[in-house]
């Protein structure tokens, strides 16, 4: 299983901060949001991961993770050259993809609590897995309807009149299909290759599971200020509370045997003294 992270858009929402930099590098508590999505990656056992974005932004993410070896990771990087949508991510990582199957997930969508059930989805997808998540605002996302049984019957994409309050994270489980599917597809309206597409071609072909995501979960959104705001404070809360780390990727590289006890200590002599860097020596301790 392959794993791509799309970290692009144009993240415009968030100017002025984004006439420097995008949306996925903002702190979100203490470390910058693409944390969040690739530790759900990496715990999840992915180790060869694609990270899209523009050529602007391609160079800090390169200065964040580097090759990913020193946590074990095989870490890539690819331009999207324009916002042309999600499902373009497998176009552009066609070479990166091979013959393997895929797990997408969007820069800027945090998941925390009882996630299992990612794990689950990772094993044991066949054709297409996606979920659904209750939200208040079904306007802004795609949409999921179910029947009577709970299979999934439409998707929709951002519609005006939603069909339910089910919507579809950023998190989405393929067969190598995906490659062939995305090629094939026609730009929407707004001139993207939808990601919402690809998964009403699976349901088509009758190979989409659409799993729900029960209430011991968070989905956060960050797609304003004031959620960024609250995706900060969720973890601060957590993280004071609890004393542990959350996304914290060199740990996790360590806790799932990506890396060894040596290995981290190489990695923790590397960082400048810092909170961050005195908290993993205190886990090296534990
Ligand atoms: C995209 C997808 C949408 C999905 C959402 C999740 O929306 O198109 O189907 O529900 O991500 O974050 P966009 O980022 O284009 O608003």
């Amino acid at each position: 299983m392959k794993g791509i992270i799309l970290a692009g858009g144009s993240g415009t929402r968030m100017y002025p901060i984004s006439k420097i930099y995008s949306k996925q590098l903002t702190l979100i508590y203490d470390k910058p949001l693409i944390y969040y999505p690739l530790s759900i990656l990496m715990l999840s056992g992915i180790k060869d991961i694609l990270i899209i974005s523009n050529s602007e932004t391609i160079p800090n993410y390169k200065k964040l993770f580097d090759t990913g070896a020193h946590i074990g990771m095989n870490i890539h990087y690819a331009v999207q050259a324009a916002p042309k949508g999600i499902a373009e991510s497998f176009i552009i990582g066609d070479k990166f993809i091979g013959k393997d199957d895929v797990t997408l997930i969007l820069g800027d969508n945090i998941f925390y609590g009882d996630i299992k059930f990612i794990y689950r989805a990772i094993e044991n997808n066949e054709g297409a897995t996606i979920f659904g998540y209750r939200v208040t605002d079904p306007e802004r996302y795609g949409i999921v309807e179910f029947d009577n049984e709970g299979n999934a019957i439409s998707i929709e994409e951002k519609p005006k009149n939603p069909k339910s309050n089910f919507a579809v994270p950023g998190l989405y489980v393929y067969n190598n299909d995906v490659v062939d599917i995305s090629k094939n597809l026609k730009p929407s309206a707004r001139g993207e290759l939808e990601i919402t597409d690809v998964n009403v071609e699976y349901l088509n072909r009758k190979k989409l599971k659409v799993e729900k995501i029960g209430r011991g979960v968070a989905w956060l959104d960050t797609g304003t200020p004031e959620s960024l705001l609250a995706a900060s404070n969720f973890f601060g809360v957590i993280e004071a509370r609890q004393g542990l780390k959350v996304a914290c990727i060199e740990e996790i590289a360590y806790n799932m045997n990506f890396i060894n006890k040596e290995q981290l200590e190489k990695v923790i002599k590397d960082m400048p003294n810092s909170i961050y860097r005195n908290y993993l020596e205190r886990i090296l301790k534990d």
